[in-house]
């Protein structure tokens, strides 16, 4: 079927959006266990960026699993079309020339690594939100740990279901050993430079 499929080629490119808005596009992917602040700090992030004139859009768990894909368990295969299907979002959002932030679990290495071939290299930043299984029973915001613990819950992250650190993110926020003005201040810093247009 794929052959019979011919993108057709608008006028307005995304070198066009980008100068539009005067800064570069790309999607900044936070991954962690449920519980680890994700969405806290892409929050802050978003602000930030916000205030600073630039365009941005937040993808995250409430957003996408009970929309688009509200069809999805969180079984493996589930878990690897959730990332699978936000990714293409992502990349569409980036084409719309926007910094796309994305907090999602996305426990899985390969998952993880799909998403920068769909989105390219160079638009994708990797956030590990490194905090312990420990402080997020502790915190439990939304008492699935505990579900989890009961049997309630299956296939939870951290408990009956694997989480796969990132070996190379680019930017590691430690909740526990740093305020959250400062985990939010190094993301800024290390996105500013990408924010720059470069003319490709
Ligand atoms: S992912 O693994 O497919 O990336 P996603 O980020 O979309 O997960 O959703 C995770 C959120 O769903 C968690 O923050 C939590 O609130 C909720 N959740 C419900 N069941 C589970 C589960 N079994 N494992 C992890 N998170 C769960």
């Amino acid at each position: 079927m794929g052959e019979n499929i011919k993108p057709y080629t608008y006028k307005v490119s995304l070198k066009d959006r980008r100068h539009s808005n005067n800064h570069n596009s790309f999607l900044i992917w936070f991954t962690g266990l449920s519980g680890s602040g994700k969405s806290t700090i892409a929050n802050l992030v978003e602000q930030r960026l916000f205030e600073l004139g630039v365009k941005t859009y937040v993808l995250d768990g409430d957003n996408i699993r009970k929309g688009i894909n509200k069809d999805l368990s969180f079984s493996p295969d589930d878990r690897t079309e959730n990332i699978r299907r936000i990714a293409e979002l992502a990349g569409l959002f980036i084409d719309a020339g926007l910094v796309v932030l994305a907090a999602f679990v996305s426990p899985y290495k390969k998952d993880r690594a799909n998403i920068k071939s769909i989105v390219k290299d160079i638009n994708f930043v990797e956030v590990f939100v490194n905090t312990s299984l420990e402080e997020c029973e502790r915190r439990d915001v939304k008492g699935l740990y505990k579900k989890a613990r009961a049997g309630e819950i299956k296939n939870m992250t951290g408990i009956s279901a694997p989480y796969e650190e990132p070996e190379n993110p680019d930017v590691v926020i430690m909740t526990e050993g740093e305020s959250i003005a400062d985990s939010v201040e190094k993301i800024i810093r290390y996105i500013e430079p990408k924010l720059a247009l470069n003319d490709e």
